[in-house]
């Protein structure tokens, strides 16, 4: 596909990123979030804004099968030589607003660090649990607010974190009940320009269709 607009930033820094990212985000709080989803057993689950695999990593051995997806074809090419050992997991190009697979696929939909990155969060929102079975679970792992301005510009990040209760009141704009917006199980350990490390604190949002 070649028609997907995707950020220069992340074209530029795919084969960086887990390394870039691993300051960000652990494998611990990524597995905490997993988790606290509660997936069923066999579950067919989505990593939106995937980027190199991160959560789709944490995904293959909990689920039968995982689709990542991402508008960037660098960091895809990358998701994908990540997790070439593993046969339950595919990685498609898409923009996150408009997932190509339909209505009721999924029992888990998760997106980490990636709803900074959309340019309508609600409408991203509703796409995903559009593309969840009654039943299913949202996972979104985000920012807080945060006045990090250096961030639009070195990290192409939209938004500056999230109110928790806006996204509250997204999910259940988007239909979902059970609504639990909580603390991640650890800290974004952001770089600043200066080189000095800037903690921002990081929500776990779940939600039920
Ligand atoms: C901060 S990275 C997070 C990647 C991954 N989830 C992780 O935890 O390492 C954000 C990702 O969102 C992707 N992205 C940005 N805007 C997007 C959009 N509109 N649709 C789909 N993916 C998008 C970028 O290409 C990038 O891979």
């Amino acid at each position: 596909m070649t028609n997907i607009p995707s950020n220069p930033y992340f074209a530029a820094v795919a084969e960086q990123w887990d390394e870039i990212r691993s300051g960000y985000f652990t494998e611990h709080m990524r597995d905490a979030a997993i988790a606290k989803a509660n997936l069923p057993a066999n579950a067919v689950v989505a990593d939106v804004g995937t980027g190199t695999g991160f959560v789709a990593r944490g995904l293959v051995e909990r689920a039968s099968q995982v689709i990542g997806f991402d508008a960037s074809p660098d960091m895809l090419a990358v998701a994908r030589r990540n997790l070439a050992e593993f046969n339950n997991v595919e990685f498609r190009e898409a923009t996150g607003n408009r997932l190509p697979v339909n209505d009721a696929t999924f029992d888990g939909v998760f997106a980490n660090m990636y709803l900074h990155h959309a340019p309508d969060p609600l409408a991203t929102i509703k796409e995903m649990v559009r593309a969840m079975k009654i039943g299913g679970v949202l996972c979104i792992t985000d920012l807080d607010t945060h006045d990090h301005e250096w961030q639009r510009e070195q990290m192409a990040d939209l938004w500056l974190g999230f109110e928790r209760d806006d996204i509250r009141r997204w999910y259940a704009e988007a239909g979902l009940h059970d609504i639990d917006v909580d603390c991640a199980e650890g800290t974004c350990n952001a770089c600043g320009p200066d080189g000095e490390v800037q903690p921002l604190s990081i929500f776990v949002a779940i939600g039920r269709k």
